[in-house]
C-alpha cells in the first residue's frame, strides 16, 4: 500500500499545526496490516521467552504445592529443586567435587571457571566480620522501627503474602563499612586484592556495582526461583560477577544459596533464545561464615528456606559491564555527604564518571566527572540548556548554562565562532576533582583503573 492521504492535526486553536501530507506507509493502521507475525524480524525469538520457559519446564521455577504448606512449600518431595538433600546430593557426589573454600588464586580461578562459582575461605577476618555484620543488624533493625522495612512479599502464587525476608538497600550510604567493602579496602575485606584480582579477570576492570543491598532469611519463606543474575543474554565471559558474603554459617537448613554447577557453560552452549539443554540438579552451599562467594552472573541460582527460627544475613554486591544499566540508580540515590567524600575509586564504581555512557547533557562523551553536576542540582542551581533559536533573547543565549562549566564544555568553549554573547557568569563546582586540568584528569583516571 503506497500514496499519500492528507492529513490534519491540530495543536490547539491558537497554535494550529499547518496540514501535511503523510505517506500512508507511516499511518498505524498500514503498519499494522504489513506486519503479520511470520514476517516479522525476531518476535519469534523474542517470544521463545528463553530461558524462562527452559527453567519452567526443567522445574527450577516455585510453584505452590497442593500438598506443601501455607507457602506452598513441600519439605518431602525429592523431585522439587529446593529439597536438595536426596537424589541432587547423590549426584553431586557423584559428578563433583564441588568447590570447598579456599584461599589459592588458582584454586579458585578453577573452580569459578569449571563450575560458575568460587568460595574464598576467610575473606573476611574474624574482628571484619563482627564488624559488617553488627551494621546490618543495627541497620535492619532501625528501618523496621521507622516503618522502612524493605520485606519481600513472599508466597508467590499462594495468595499469601509473608514478611519473612527483609533486604537492606543502598548500603552505600550506611555505614563506612559498606564503602570500604565497595573499593575492596584490605582493612575492611582482607581478600579485597584477589577479589579485585578475579573482578578483572570476569567483568574486567571497567566494571561498575549494580547494587549492594543485605537479605535476611527468616522462617516461614518460600525459595526463589532459580534464575541468572545477569539476565537472559548467554556470553562466553560473564556479563556480571556477584559477590555473597555469608554473615552468618549457612547451609539447607538456614536458607543457604541454592546454585546449579556448570549450568553457566550448559546455558552458553545451549546459545540466545533456544531450549536450554538438561541441566543437572541444584546444591545448598554450605560455607562458615565470612567466606566469600564469587559467582558467574550466568549461573543458574536463588535463595533457599531458612527452616531455622535464626535469621541469616548475607551481603549481595554485583559488579557488571559499564554500559549495562544499574539495579540502582546511585547518581541520583548517593547520600550528599558520602559523595562529598567519595574517592575516584568509588565515583567510578557508583557511575559518577561519565565514559561515552551514563553522561549528562552530553558531559560524560569522553571521560568527566560528574560529581559536580550532581552537586548544582542538590544546591538548586543546575541551569539546563533548553530549546534555543536564532531568534532567542539574549537572556536566553547567555544564560549561565552549568554545561559551560564542564570539562566538555570547557573545551567546546574554545571554539564557538557563533558565539553572540559572552556569558555572563560561569558556575564554578568545588569538587577539586572537576577543577583538576584534564590531562590530569586522563592520568588519573588511567591510574584509577590499573589499581589494584
Ligand atoms: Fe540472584
Amino acid at each position: 500500500m503506497s500514496g499519500k492521504q492528507g492529513c490534519f492535526m491540530e495543536k490547539d486553536q491558537q497554535n494550529p499545526i499547518p496540514t501535511q501530507e503523510i505517506p500512508t506507509e507511516f499511518l498505524p493502521e498500514n503498519v499494522k496490516v504489513n506486519s503479520p507475525e511470520d514476517e516479522q524480524l525476531y518476535t519469534h525469538l523474542l517470544k521463545a521467552n528463553e530461558p524462562r520457559q527452559s527453567f519452567a519446564e526443567q522445574g527450577f521455577v516455585f510453584t505452590p504445592s497442593p500438598k506443601g504448606d501455607e507457602n506452598g512449600v513441600d519439605l518431602d518431595d525429592d523431585s522439587l529443586y529446593y529439597n536438595t538433600q536426596g537424589s541432587a546430593k547423590e549426584y553431586w557426589a557423584a559428578h563433583g567435587p564441588l568447590p570447598a573454600p579456599t584461599k589459592d588464586l588458582r584454586q579458585l580461578r578453577n573452580d569459578f571457571r569449571e563450575f560458575g562459582y568460587c568460595l574464598i575461605e576467610e575473606a573476611f577476618s574474624k574482628e571484619q566480620l563482627s564488624t559488617i555484620r553488627t551494621r546490618v543488624v543495627e541497620q535492619a533493625a532501625g528501618e523496621r522501627l521507622a516503618g522502612v522495612g524493605f520485606h519481600y512479599a513472599g508466597g508467590a502464587g499462594t495468595g499469601k503474602t509473608t514478611h519473612a525476608t527483609q533486604f537492606v538497600t543502598s548500603l552505600a550510604n550506611k555505614g563506612a563499612c559498606f564503602r570500604g567493602f565497595m573499593e575492596h579496602d584490605p582493612a575492611v575485606v582482607q581478600a579485597g586484592p584477589l577479589i579485585e584480582q578475579l573482578l578483572n579477570e570476569t567483568v574486567g576492570p571497567d566494571f561498575i556495582i549494580t547494587s549492594f543491598i543485605s537479605i535476611i532469611a527468616s522462617q516461614g519463606g518460600h525459595p526463589q526461583s532459580l534464575h541468572q543474575d545477569s539476565g537472559a543474554l548467554q556470553t562466553e565471559t560473564p556479563l556480571l560477577c556477584n559477590h555473597l558474603v555469608f554473615l552468618d554459617d549457612v547451609d539447607y537448613f538456614n536458607g543457604g544459596t541454592m546454585i546449579v554447577p556448570r549450568s553457566h557453560k550448559i546455558l552458553f552452549q545451549s546459545g540466545n533464545h533456544r531450549p536450554v539443554k538438561q541441566l543437572p540438579p541444584a546444591i545448598s552451599l554450605e560455607a562458615k561464615a565470612g567466606t566469600l562467594m564469587m559467582m558467574d552472573g550466568h549461573t543458574l541460582h536463588g535463595t533457599g528456606i531458612n527452616q531455622t527460627e535464626k535469621p541469616r544475613h548475607i551481603l549481595v554486591m554485583a559488579c557488571i559491564k559499564p554500559w549495562m544499566r544499574t539495579q540502582e540508580l546511585f547518581p541520583f540515590s548517593l547520600d550528599p555527604e558520602v559523595l562529598a567524600n567519595a574517592s575516584l575509586k568509588l565515583l567510578k564504581r557508583l557511575c559518577f564518571i561519565g565514559n561515552g555512557i551514563g553522561g549528562i547533557e552530553g558531559h560524560g562523551q569522553e571521560p568527566g566527572i560528574l560529581r559536580g553536576m550532581r552537586q548544582a542540582m542538590d544546591a538548586g542551581n543546575y541551569v539546563r540548556i533548553g530549546g534555543l533559536s536564532p531568534s532567542s533573547s539574549k537572556e536566553e543565549l547567555s544564560r549561565d548554562y552549568t554545561w559551560r562549566s564542564t570539562t566538555t564544555g570547557w573545551r567546546a568553549s574554545m571554539n564557538q565562532p557563533e558565539r553572540r554573547y559572552p556569558p555572563e557568569k560561569l558556575w564554578e563546582s568545588d569538587d577539586p576533582l572537576e577543577q583538576t586540568p584534564v590531562d590530569e584528569r586522563h592520568k588519573v583516571l588511567q591510574e584509577s583503573t590499573t589499581r589494584r
